[in-house]
């Protein structure tokens, strides 16, 4: 399909324009630059650094302004600013012999979803319910392993070493013992760092959250973390607020790596890709036995293949999120004793600690319930209400009036509710419960209307989580966007209770995959020491061993297992993974799409019996839910991706799994025996919208002596799609558009398109407006590497390029500059004219060359994956 953009050049803006409050991916004029030789190769650090000084030296001759921001030691590397974007311009002109000049990306602090929780001096043991189902209970007490001699460094906002869980001091003999600020409190990712030695963490609390969950030595309330004996090195990447940007992560992955970590754990980005100079350089580090755990990101409400890099990196472990089995929360008591967990939205629990309640309506789940002036005597008491039919506001205001002096509102779909309102007329508490509590409670409350004083303890007590151990609604859908099986393995990351900066209460309750991501660094940290420590055993090892030996899990309330794309190998097992003596190798099977599967789709397993007597063991397959990632419409020529997958469970959904190899085989001791599957797709995969079909060869070990627990889980899964069917850029007749098609002195041509699907390469050129085959070269901005998806359900979430009338000389060039990302979080409700002032990226009238005036058009081009740069098929245009 063509789809070209007319428009004209009027004359050429260079006038101020206020600079832009999108997302910008990338920092301005800022580039990690990677030379020709790997640093191996050079005969000395002495060389390499003369060499770089030469690089400086030629910089300096062509009169280009620059700093260096960091100087790499493990990959042969350096992160410079240029002064400005003629700058930057000038150095892609000359050719300096540089290998690569990766435009250094701004990475988001990751997302974490707060519970706030009194400090509680209630039994926190139930927290840690988890602990026993992922091994950790066994591995402790059983094989008496804590961590002790293993190195875990946090990448992160720093860490609040005063806290007394954490050992209560920064340096030698203390438990963080290692550490830098690379940043300071008012680093944002687009400023200037001011990095200093003391990475404590005193305004954030995210990285002194995930210290705890990894290896918290808590005597006040009596919990551990994981490994409760490791060292730590805390990373601080983050400032106070904002984000970080890649070349500082970076920087800290290598300061790590020469600290002596054994174990890191980061998360990086939203959606990204394997090739990223981050995920280059966590794999080179994995290579040299350093384990990198990352998230694998909140975006689980975006549909599938949305999985953060760098947990994309091949040997990094991608961390998807379980919800926990208990979290605190704010209680109700009644009469009968019966207690109910209830949620505020600024975190502080009722006022008043004795109160009346009332119903509003004597009907449960009533329809706009309060949403009139009240019926019911509500003088001095707390109104119950059904959820809906108008703001929260008018519900409370209601009640307000009517002499309330609190609102409860109970929610109408299954989960809990936290009522959130901006009305400054609201004087009143108000909270939210769960519908199954509102249901009891309006019950209770029909049942004995002479017992309706209940009790709001000043105390938060502990109460189950209706999803615990299924997947976290926040967690990614995988896979990657090459189809690689991510994420890998999942582990507690919901409703996660852990350490908090003592400036900031202590401790907190957190969400996201950012708390499942530590879990298995400190698992990790065990097994690491359950092998005598000092890295000795190798990323490759790290993941046969816990992927092996994962749970899978169900999807909540269902007899299907959840697809391999959102859980990896399932729930963590840390006592099997350290105790197991059989392996299975590869530890997954990545079958691709039809266009990239193996030959006649047979797959060969390895299975390694490292005991000391032969062992006998079964073959089988389990299948797993496919999830039809994409709709149909109109024609059938046009797919969109769902942004909530749809999980198929009738078996022409599934794979055709045929056991070519005997279903028992022995294997003896200290020996490895090959076995071969057929996986093939699904029998109806070709009338089916596109869909990941998925699920594991299980190898049971026959004589177990461990109660038949020892199953080792070979995740699988592939695409029922060729991927370069799937729509890369959204092409109709409203996109990609121009939001201004006359370049004056006021403004810019704004271009705003969608991906449907990441792109390994966006670029957009101009064409003569008569004849599009005469091409004028690049627009600066207008060719990116590696470019993740849009929502394209949200009209708001979309690139945008401004252009000046000016075509870049190469490729290169085109690069230095960028396009605004509207931000995800962002509110609906933005205006297209908000979006026109924001959006202008100025500094790219500075790149390049200019036009003529004249009538042009644009041509957008977004490359598939898997596809070939010189291609034109494998493009969508
Ligand atoms: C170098 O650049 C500066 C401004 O950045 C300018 O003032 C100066 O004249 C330039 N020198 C040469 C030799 O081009
Ligand atoms: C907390 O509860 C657990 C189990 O309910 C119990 O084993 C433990 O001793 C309790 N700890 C304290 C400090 O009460
Ligand atoms: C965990 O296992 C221990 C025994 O190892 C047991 O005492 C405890 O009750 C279990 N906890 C949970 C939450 O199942
Ligand atoms: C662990 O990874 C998650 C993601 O950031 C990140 O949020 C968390 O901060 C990382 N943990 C560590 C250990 O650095
Ligand atoms: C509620 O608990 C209290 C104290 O534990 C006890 O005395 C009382 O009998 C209980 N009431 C009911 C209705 O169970
Ligand atoms: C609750 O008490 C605090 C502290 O006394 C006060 O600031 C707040 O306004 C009160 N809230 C309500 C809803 O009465
Ligand atoms: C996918 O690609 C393969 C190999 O190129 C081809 O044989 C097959 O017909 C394609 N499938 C579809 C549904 O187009
Ligand atoms: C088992 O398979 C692997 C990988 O396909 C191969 O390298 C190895 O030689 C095979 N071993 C045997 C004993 O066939
Ligand atoms: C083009 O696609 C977008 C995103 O799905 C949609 O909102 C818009 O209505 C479409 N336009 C037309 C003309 O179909």
């Amino acid at each position: 399909m063509l789809n070209m953009i007319q428009l004209m050049i009027v004359s050429i803006a260079l006038f101020a324009v206020s600079t832009s409050s999108l997302e910008i991916d990338f920092v301005p004029n800022t580039f990690v630059i990677e030379f020709d030789r790997p640093i191996q190769s050079f005969a000395s650090k002495r060389h390499v650094l003369s060499k770089r000084s030469l690089f400086y030296q030629q910089l300096e001759a062509y009169n280009i302004s620059y700093e260096v921001r960091h100087e790499y030691e493990i990959i042969n590397a350096v992160s410079i600013a240029f002064k400005s974007a003629h700058d930057s311009s000038l150095f892609f002109e000359k050719s300096l012999g540089v290998k690569k000049a990766w435009p250094v990306n701004t990475v988001s602090k990751p997302a974490v979803y707060q519970t706030k929780s009194q400090d509680s001096n209630d039994n926190v043991s139930s927290l840690f319910g988890l602990y026993n189902a992922t091994g950790i209970t066994r591995v402790r007490d059983e094989l008496g392993i804590t961590g002790q001699g293993i190195k875990v460094g946090i990448i992160d906002t720093g860490v609040d070493y005063m806290h007394p869980a954490l050992g209560g001091c920064f340096g030698a003999n203390c438990r963080v013992a290692y550490g830098y600020d690379f940043v300071g409190d008012d680093y944002m990712g687009d400023n200037a760092p001011s990095p200093d030695d003391d990475p404590r963490d005193t305004c954030n609390g995210h990285g002194t959250h995930v210290a705890g969950i990894i290896g918290a030595r808590d005597t006040k309330l009596q919990f551990t973390g994981i490994a409760p004996d490791v060292t730590f090195g805390a990373y601080r990447i983050f400032g106070c607020s904002g984000s970080s940007s890649d070349d500082v992560i970076m920087k800290a992955m290598e300061r790590a790596y020469l600290d002596g970590m054994d174990i890191i754990n980061l998360s990086l980005g939203d959606v990204g890709w394997p090739e990223s100079p981050a995920s280059l350089l966590a794999d080179e580090l994995a290579l040299k036995g350093m384990i990198v755990c990352a998230a694998a990101g909140n975006e689980g409400d975006k549909g599938i293949f949305e999985v953060g890099a760098p947990s994309l990196g091949k040997h990094a472990l991608s961390i998807a999120s379980v919800d926990n089995t208990h979290v605190l929360s704010h209680t109700i008591r009644l009469q009968n004793n019966l207690t109910l967990g209830y949620l505020t939205a600024n975190g502080a629990v009722f006022n008043v600690s004795t109160a009346r309640l009332t119903t509003s309506s004597d009907e449960f789940l009533a329809d706009r319930d309060g949403c009139e002036p009240l019926k019911v005597n509500a003088m001095g008491k707390i109104v119950l209400m059904n959820r809906g039919g108008c703001m929260f506001s008018q519900k409370i205001l209601n009640a307000q009036e009517a002499g309330a002096i609190g609102v409860i509102i109970y929610n109408n779909n299954p989960g809990p509710v936290t009522p959130s309102i901006s009305d400054g007329k609201v004087s009143i508490d108000y909270g939210g419960i769960s519908k199954a509590d509102g249901y009891e409670l309006f019950h209770y409350l029909r049942r004995n209307p002479n017992s309706d004083t209940v009790e709001f303890l000043k105390q938060d007590l502990s109460f189950p989580v209706p999803t615990a151990g299924s997947i976290s609604a926040f967690s990614s859908w995988g896979l990657g966007p090459d189809l690689s099986l991510k994420p890998d393995i999942s582990a507690p990351g919901g409703q996660i209770y852990s350490t908090y900066p003592v400036d900031m209460g202590s401790y907190a309750t957190l969400s996201g995959t950012s708390m499942a991501s530590p879990y298995v660094a400190g698992a990790v940290a065990l097994l690491q020491e359950s092998r005598g420590g000092n890295r000795a055993i190798g990323a490759q090892e790290v993941r046969t061993m816990l992927i092996n030996n994962g749970h899978p899990f169900n999807v909540l309330h269902s007899e299907s297992l959840e697809s391999v794309a959102r859980q990896g190998s399932g729930l963590i097992d840390v006592y099997h993974a350290v105790t197991s003596d059989t392996s299975v190798f590869p530890e997954q099977i990545r079958l691709n799409d039809a266009e990239h599967g193996a030959q006649n789709n047979e797959y060969t397993l390895t299975i390694k019996n490292n005991g000391r007597l032969a062992s006998e063991y079964q073959i089988s397959h389990v299948v797993a839910s496919t999830a039809q990632g994409f709709k149909i419409k109109g024609t059938g020529s046009d797919v969109f991706p769902l942004k909530k997958p749809i999980l198929l469970s009738h078996h022409e959904a599934d794979a055709v799994v045929d056991i070519l190899s005997s279903p028992v085989v022995l294997v003896p001791a200290n020996e490895a025996l090959n076995v071969t599957v057929r996986i093939a797709p699904p029998a109806n995969a070709a009338s089916m919208p596109p869909s990941i079909y998925s699920g594991y060869i299980a190898i049971s070990k026959s004589q177990d002596n461990d109660g038949g627990g020892d199953v080792k889980y070979v995740p699988y899964a592939g695409l029922t799609t060729n991927l370069s069917q799937l729509p890369v850029l959204l092409v109709n007749s409203t996109t990609p558009r121009l939001l201004s098609q006359r370049i004056n002195v006021f403004s810019p041509a704004l271009l705003s398109l969608q991906l449907a699907e990441a792109s390994p390469l966006l670029s957009v050129s101009v064409v003569n407006a008569a004849d599009v085959s005469q091409n004028y070269g690049l627009i600066p901005g207008g060719y990116s590497r590696y470019v993740g998806r849009n929502s394209i359900d949200d009209p708001t979430d979309v690139l945008i390029m401004s252009w000046y009338g000016n075509v870049a000389t190469s490729p290169e060039q085109a690069s230095l500059g960028t396009f605004a990302r509207h931000s995800r979080t962002q509110q609906e409700d933005v205006q297209q004219q908000d979006l026109l002032a924001t959006a202008v990226n100025q500094h790219v009238s500075q790149i390049g060359t200019k036009l003529d005036k004249g009538v042009y058009k644009l041509k957008v081009m977004a490359l598939k994956p898997f596809g070939n740069v010189e291609n034109d098929q494998d493009y969508d245009i």
